[in-house]
């Protein structure tokens, strides 16, 4: 805080000093410091403009002393206290007060904004959600996924790697899909399946690949993975999953079809298309006049991730989903590239404000 007045500057040294800032116990030894006092016993001495805003000043900085005592006697960081100074009356529900930030000023970035309706109908699927990271180490980007050493599709992901190296000596990469995340989800969850339970886990992030960039592809942008494992699971219903999702997202029927693709991570492994949110299969510009769209990879999860993660794939098995957030957001409105997203283009946003 940045005192305007000199006489609250001057008191504010004076209690800091190391001799006199030892006898401010707690708050009554600040509120009955002598210095202190005569601050406040100045105001009504001062012309009536200048009253309140050496007031608000010398509340602001009982404020600052009261932290900074509680901050030294438990030797960690503590909250600020109220600031008595707020334009607004901090009591009142956080709904009815004044907007601080309306949308001419900022606003909530349009993939969050649909990031929470989709993480919504998971909630309402069963699933819980975890975040994944923005830096992470060859063996959940790859080995943890059954990517051999050497293994051709490692050269797929155009993963960014950066100079600094992991304990083995493997340079730590920023991750190309959220799939890195599936090896820590089996593992912390691997004890809901002793109790019966089934592990069902959303995991939103952000990617990283070294693309060339066009309308459909940027260097930066969102996957959902998805990760079901139980007795008895099967593809059935891994596509029955993914179609009441994006039925409840697009709201409306849909059509989705599956093909044979391959990951290393999965067996069998399938590409996902569904029929045009946008055009209902007429053909329209979203889905190139297909009527569909190709939209993510998925599959029954792998036994060797599976038993990566501790679990026993003669007795449970799982499904798995990659999906782009951005994709998904694109055909909902019909954004004509997806370099939008990440571009701070004010134009863009304001127009899901
Ligand atoms: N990680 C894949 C990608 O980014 C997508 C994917 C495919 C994720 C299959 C999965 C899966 O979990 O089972 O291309």
């Amino acid at each position: 805080m940045d005192y305007q007045n000199q006489n609250i500057k001057a008191v504010r040294e004076l209690l800091l000093s190391p001799e006199r800032f030892g006898t401010l116990k707690d708050k009554s030894a600040i509120l009955k410091a002598i210095e202190l006092r005569s601050l406040y016993a100045e105001i009504p001495t001062l012309p009536e403009a200048e009253r309140a805003g050496f007031g608000k000043e010398v509340n602001v900085l009982r404020a600052e002393l009261e932290d900074m005592v509680a901050k030294s006697q438990s030797g960690t960081e503590v909250l600020r206290s109220i600031d008595v100074t707020a334009p607004f009356d901090v009591n009142v529900p956080v709904d009815k007060r004044p907007s601080l930030l309306p949308a001419t000023d900022g606003s909530k970035h349009p993939l969050m904004t649909e990031l929470e309706l989709v993480l919504d109908i998971f909630y309402r699927m069963g699933f819980n959600a975890i975040e994944s990271r923005e830096i992470d180490d060859d063996y959940h980007m790859f080995g943890a996924l059954n990517f051999p050493e050497g293994h051709p599709a490692r050269d797929d992901y155009d993963t960014f790697m950066t100079t600094q190296t992991d304990t083995n000596g493997k340079p730590l990469i920023a991750p190309a899909h959220t799939s890195t995340m599936q090896n820590r989800i089996l593992k912390k969850y691997a004890e809901n399946l002793e109790k019966g339970e089934p592990i069902a886990c959303l995991i939103p992030g952000r990617v990283f690949r070294n693309e060339d960039l066009d309308a459909r592809h940027e260097h930066t942008f969102y996957q959902l993975e998805g990760v079901y494992v139980a007795k008895g699971v099967h593809a059935g219903m891994l596509i029955a999953t993914l179609k009441t999702f994006l039925q409840e997202y697009y709201g409306k029927e849909l059509e989705v079809r599956t093909q044979p693709f391959y990951f290393p991570f999965t067996e069998p492994s399938f590409e996902f298309a569904l029929s045009c949110p946008f055009c209902d299969k007429l053909g329209c510009n979203v889905c190139s006049y297909t009527g569909w769209i190709e939209l993510l990879g998925c599959g029954m999860i792998h036994p060797n991730v599976l038993r990566a993660g501790g679990i026993d794939p003669e007795v449970y098995t799982g499904f798995a989903w990659g999906c782009g957030l951005d994709r998904l957001v694109l055909m909902k409105y019909n954004v004509e590239d997806i370099r939008h997203f990440e571009s701070a283009k004010l134009d863009f946003l304001r127009q899901f404000a």
